[in-house]
């Protein structure tokens, strides 16, 4: 499509809540929460904060201003204003980030689906304690069939809004699930807040212990922080080449770092005060949302409604999040290839399913293949995290510096505000987004060696 002809956002709104759909995610409500329960409560949520605010927030500035500034792909927009030619490597590991990403993201969103299903027809009912909870999640995973099935649904889902378009499509699915999303976790908060007990939970999540912080905790918080704004891989780099000149992308990006991190403490107060008032461990790991949730609905009054709530809650979460991965390859190949949208979006959404397939097979099930020491579905998560995200936000940050210039983002940030922004400013802010990324990297790989 020529760029004059672009399709755009139908609405501010519309783009807000898409933006944070995808920001909002598994991320949230299955990652933040059980990283948390392992690195030490509120000592890590602070430094998550942290991240956000200092880092995850003028990235995501980045990344709206150079995609409507260039209102294209993430290669296609770093070619746009490189004279070096060498930053469309920046905007293919995005591409690629976006294809790994979800291989395994969209497996976690197939369990979520499955517990739906699972929830409603009363599975959960004969979980007495979180060992039959665990048993009966390990053998779910390590089915082909549901792995495989679920897998396959949740891709057709994304693949069906993403080839709707912009508006037609993505916007209008944000539009009705994210209100949605925001109820049920209301419902959730209220119901974990009023449950017996619930006081210790809180105390968990805002409580530090801050012994637990070391190079890599803070490296895994950084990654966080990218991951759950949906950073360093240009899926807001191609959200942001939809938007019109006249949007604010200040005030739009505060918005969205902060609803994304409000859905991610509301989520934690929602789990971690069910868990603490039934008396189950925190640190359940990658497993907390399958083998201990399960537990609590079982004994909690309502348990049946309010775990169906959960697992829908989830699986909206994650629709909304794998709808902007697929949206960074198909992009891609409709900008830089000139395909059509249905085409990249069915053809791509096809072949991360098979790319998933390793991921969906290889969490308790048949395939027993190791790459460096992790199953397909760890390593796939580790690259993501540690690498390829932090990467992509150190590689946007030092292509302003040093290629696009301060000046030209502070102008396109102007464009729908009438802020004034000092260049010296926000360079020197840039640069210690820069120097904090690399300083990440190397005390959490030093401390991992
Ligand atoms: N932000 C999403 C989440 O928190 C994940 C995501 C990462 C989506 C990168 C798009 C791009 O679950």
């Amino acid at each position: 499509m020529a760029n004059g002809q672009r399709e755009l956002w139908g609405s501010r709104a519309g783009f807000i809540l898409a933006a944070t759909g995808s920001a909002v995610g598994l991320g949230n409500i299955w990652k933040f929460p059980f990283m948390a329960g392992m690195s030490g409560g509120a000592a890590f949520v602070l430094v998550y904060l942290v991240c956000v605010a200092l880092i995850g927030f003028p990235v995501m500035l980045l990344e709206f201003a150079l995609g409507r500034r260039t209102r294209k792909d993430p290669v296609g927009a770093y070619r746009a204003v490189d004279r070096t030619g060498l930053f469309w490597v920046a905007g293919a590991i995005g591409v690629i980030a976006g294809f790994v990403i979800l291989s395994f993201y969209s497996v976690v969103a197939g369990w979520c689906l499955g517990y739906v299903f699972k929830a409603l027809n009363g599975t959960f009912a004969s979980f007495t304690d979180s060992g039959a909870a665990a048993e009966h999640f390990g053998a779910f995973a390590a089915n082909p069939t549901p792995a495989i099935g679920f897998h396959a649904v949740f891709m057709l889902l994304c693949i069906v809004i993403v080839s709707s378009g912009v508006k037609c499509g993505i916007e209008r699915a944000a539009k009705f699930l994210m209100p949605a999303l925001l109820v049920i976790l209301l419902v959730l908060v209220f119901r974990g807040l009023t449950l017996p007990g619930a006081g210790e939970g809180v105390a968990f999540l805002f409580s530090a212990d801050l012994a637990k912080i070391d190079g890599w905790t803070t490296l895994k918080a950084l990654g966080h922080a990218f991951f759950t704004l949906s950073l360093g891989m240009g899926a807001m780099i191609t959200y942001g080449s939809y938007l019109p000149e006249r949007t604010n992308l200040l005030s739009a990006a505060l918005l969205i770092a902060f609803l994304d991190t409000l859905v991610a403490l509301l989520a934690g107060l929602a789990i971690f005060t069910a868990v603490f008032a039934f008396g189950l461990a925190p640190d359940g790991g990658p497993g907390l949302i399958f083998n201990v949730l399960p537990v609590v609905f079982s004994q909690m009054p309502g348990g049946v409604f309010f775990g169906f709530l959960f697992f829908v809650l989830l699986s909206i979460a994650a629709l909304t999040s794998g709808i902007s991965l697929l949206e960074v390859v198909t992009a891609y190949f409709v900008d830089e290839r000139g395909w059509a949208r249905r085409r990249a979006a069915l053809g791509f959404g096809v072949i991360i399913f098979l790319v998933g397939l390793p991921c969906a097979l290889s969490v308790g099930g048949p395939l027993t293949t190791e790459i460096f020491g992790r199953s397909f579905f760890d390593a796939a998560d580790y690259l993501s995290f540690t690498v390829l995200l932090p990467l992509g936000g150190l590689l946007i940050t030092l292509f302003t510096l040093t290629v696009w210039g301060v000046g030209d983002f502070i102008a396109e940030l102007k464009k729908g505000s009438d802020v004034s922004l000092s260049i010296p400013g926000m360079r020197l802010l840039l640069v210690v987004v820069a120097v904090l990324v690399l300083i990440t990297f190397w005390a959490g790989f030093a401390g991992k060696l």
